[in-house]
């Protein structure tokens, strides 16, 4: 089904460093929307196997209304290849083309190639523009917006990076139509995330609109999309490098990124681990006492409605340690190391992003004996 909604515009205070986020069908192709990017160097269109052939070509041919020089770099999929390997690849274009410090970077794809390509764009000659063209529903409702860039280290996710904000974030809702079912799910955990966090009328729009945000019509979509970008917009406005408040966006993401690490990256998706993540989370703030049993009974049926998993896996033990030991600790021990090494964490102290009363979110620490019962409760 087509999505040509009309364009709107959602914007981002942040002093000199506020832009735009449009949010419409058909953006992508338009030159219209680039109007206002600085073209008087190259345009770099960074993106991946899965989605170059299928919106490389439309965007290379707007863009090349504006950039004298356009040109393409097409990494491997997946979040298996978030690393520093990927990352060179940018940076072996950039120079292999002679890029400048005009050159503009064009993210086009899932929030994996809109953080390497924000990673890269932050550190190339210290640092040149670069515009998001999200692909993905998660990307378009959470990673394009708000400047967090990084790629991953083997023993922690996105440990490695830069805040960098982008000069345009264009949300194509034309895009989303070729999207897997799998990774529309995906996306809809981050979407659900913004209700509990900040927004109860949201949450009960996301509720009675799931099948309609399932099944990827238009105005559901479009809505979702102008809707999440306004609350992290708003958040992100008060306290761009996330000293305080940010931090709540960050709900079910402790969990969930100790089952990407845990499980080995890609295995789950994001949003799957964020999905079941914030389950977690949610039984974490009910066993200390900040919520009650039914609106975790809510939460747990929204997750399981948006076709995520609710239940949290045995993460594999990880028989390579520095000392060739077998790993012997347990599932909640894996949990426990790999979250303590959270860029919340202080001094290997976990801060939990907890839900305190409908719509309103807290970051605090927890007792480890009720995050281990949490784990046992929670994960097969
Ligand atoms: P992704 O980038 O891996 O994309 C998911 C899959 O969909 C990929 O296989 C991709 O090639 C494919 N794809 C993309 N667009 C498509 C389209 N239109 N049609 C068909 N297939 C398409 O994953 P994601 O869920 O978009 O993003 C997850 C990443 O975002 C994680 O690395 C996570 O850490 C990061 N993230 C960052 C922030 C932030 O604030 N920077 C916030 C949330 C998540
Ligand atoms: N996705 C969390 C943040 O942008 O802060």
């Amino acid at each position: 089904m087509p999505l040509n909604n009309p364009v709107e515009t959602v914007s981002i205070a942040l002093a000199e460093r506020s832009y735009p986020i449009l949010v419409g069908g058909g953006l992508l192709a338009r030159a219209q929307t680039y109007h206002d990017v600085p073209a008087a160097g190259a345009a770099l269109i960074v993106t991946n196997t899965t989605v170059e052939p299928l919106y490389a070509a439309p965007l290379r041919t707007a863009l090349q209304a504006c950039f004298r020089r356009v040109h393409l770099v097409v990494l491997p999929d997946g979040e298996q290849h978030k690393n520093w390997q990927t990352l060179n690849l940018i940076f072996d274009a950039l120079l292999q083309h002679r890029c400048d410090r005009r050159t503009v970077l064009f993210a086009l794809g899932g929030g994996v190639v809109g953080d390497m390509t924000g990673f890269a764009a932050a550190s190339f000659m210290r640092g040149v523009p670069f515009v998001q063209v999200p692909t993905t529903l998660l990307a378009q409702v959470d990673s394009s917006v708000g400047g967090k860039t990084a790629i991953n280290h083997p023993l922690g996710k996105n440990m490695i990076g830069a805040f960098y904000q982008p000069a345009k974030v264009v949300c194509d809702l034309q895009t989303l139509t070729t999207l897997p079912a799998r990774e529309v799910s995906a996306g809809l955990a981050e979407v659900i995330k913004y209700g509990p966090i900040a927004d109860m009328a949201f949450l009960d729009w996301t509720e009675s609109h799931m099948g309609a945000l399932r099944a990827c019509e238009p105005k559901a979509m479009a809505h979702a999309v102008k809707r999440s970008c306004e609350i992290k917009a708003h958040v992100v406005g008060q306290d761009e490098r996330e000293s305080g408040l940010r931090a709540i966006l960050n709900f079910g993401h402790t969990f969930g990124h100790a089952i990407e690490a845990g499980m080995g990256y890609g295995r789950w998706l994001h949003g799957e681990a964020v999905g079941c993540g914030m389950v977690m989370a949610a039984r974490l703030s009910l066993a200390l006492g900040l919520i009650d049993a039914p609106f975790v009974t809510r939460l747990v049926r929204l997750v399981e409605a948006a076709g995520l998993p609710v239940v949290g896996p045995q993460l594999p033990p990880n028989d390579a340690p520095g000392d060739g030991a077998a790993d012997v600790s347990s599932n909640a021990d894996r949990y426990l190391r790999l979250m303590r090494v959270d860029k919340k964490a202080q001094d290997g102290d976990i801060k939990f992003v907890l839900i305190d009363g409908p719509g309103r979110a807290v970051v605090r620490g927890a007792p480890d004996a009720l995050v281990r019962q949490v784990i046992d409760d929670c994960c097969r």
